[in-house]
């Protein structure tokens, strides 16, 4: 069935929405991405989505002509129009169309789009088995904190990642793994959970921040460090975390099995507690 997205100020099915071919977001990757999930009908976490989107348009010069309360009511149109229960929405904003020219066009609106996307996501069976990973060399730019629409570099590591029956990448860069090719990096020691601090090497995860307000709750205490690839080899536990997949277990990396190739009980913890706060609308205090 077709879609009703959103494009530059027009609601249309999807077959109807155009951008120019001269869209900088085309044509150089000028733009910036955000994905929120939807559950039970209800964004999760959407003010801190639309946080780290103001922060990667300011890092990239791109004046935002939105407020965050209109781009909400765009994100709550898109979910009642297209009847969305569970998925996500992603919104798009370029630096907008004009002729081909590296530097930024003078007087030149940003272009923004924006869709649903319907997708089981409390009930993902991939959260029932858990998930493979494999790992691949990290072959990103200098500013990954920055959710710049330019995903060559996840595109190959996810194609290698399903070529070798895996789900998931984990990237690699100077022995330690930097994080998910879409999604936060973590591995579990006793009661300790283990995800390397926020720098412009990685992407500053929405989830990540989630799971951490909750330690206080779950007993287990956070360790910000970098991990290399053999150290998670040997860890009892390893998952990913995403707007996506939520808390997600890993069960297997570069083919070594994690926790005797089943979920392990950290990730399933922590994976209810998210949900719950997510049906809550993912409101953090
Ligand atoms: N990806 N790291 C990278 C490189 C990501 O692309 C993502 C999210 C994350 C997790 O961020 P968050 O918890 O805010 O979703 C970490 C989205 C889901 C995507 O590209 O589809």
């Amino acid at each position: 069935m077709s879609r009703i997205v959103y494009v530059n100020g027009e609601y249309l099915p999807e077959e109807e929405a155009r951008i120019s071919i001269f869209d900088r977001g085309f044509i150089f990757g000028d733009g910036i991405y955000e994905v929120s999930a939807v559950l039970g009908g209800k964004l999760v976490d959407c003010d801190a989505h639309l946080a780290r989107l103001e922060r990667s348009c300011g890092e990239i010069r791109l004046d935002l002509p939105w407020s965050r309360a209109e781009l909400i009511a765009i994100h709550e149109e898109l979910i009642k129009r297209n009847a969305i229960d569970e998925g996500g929405i992603y919104l798009q904003v370029s630096r907008g169309a004009a002729d081909r020219d590296f530097a930024f066009p003078k007087d030149v609106a940003p272009t923004l789009v924006m869709f649903s996307q319907a997708r089981n996501l409390s009930e993902a069976p991939a959260a029932k088995t858990g998930i493979k990973v494999v790992s691949c060399p990290d072959l990103r730019w200098a500013r990954r904190d920055i959710k710049s629409v330019n995903l060559l570099g996840p595109v190959l590591a996810k194609q290698f990642a399903a070529e070798s029956g895996a789900q998931e990448a984990w990237l690699v860069e100077d022995g330690v793994v930097t994080e998910g090719a879409s999604s936060t990096a973590w591995i579990v020691k006793g009661k300790t959970l283990i995800s390397r601090p926020l720098s412009n090497k990685v992407l500053p995860g929405i989830t990540r921040k989630a799971v951490l307000a909750f330690l206080a709750e779950t007993g287990f205490t956070f360790e910000e460090r970098t991990f290399t690839l053999d150290e998670a080899l040997d860890a009892e536990e390893a998952f990913i975390t995403s707007a996506n997949s939520f808390v997600m277990p890993v069960v297997s990396i570069d083919g070594h099995t994690i926790h005797n190739g089943a979920p392990g009980p950290t990730a399933i913890r922590l994976r209810e507690i998210y949900i719950d706060f997510a049906r809550k609308g993912g409101v953090l205090g």
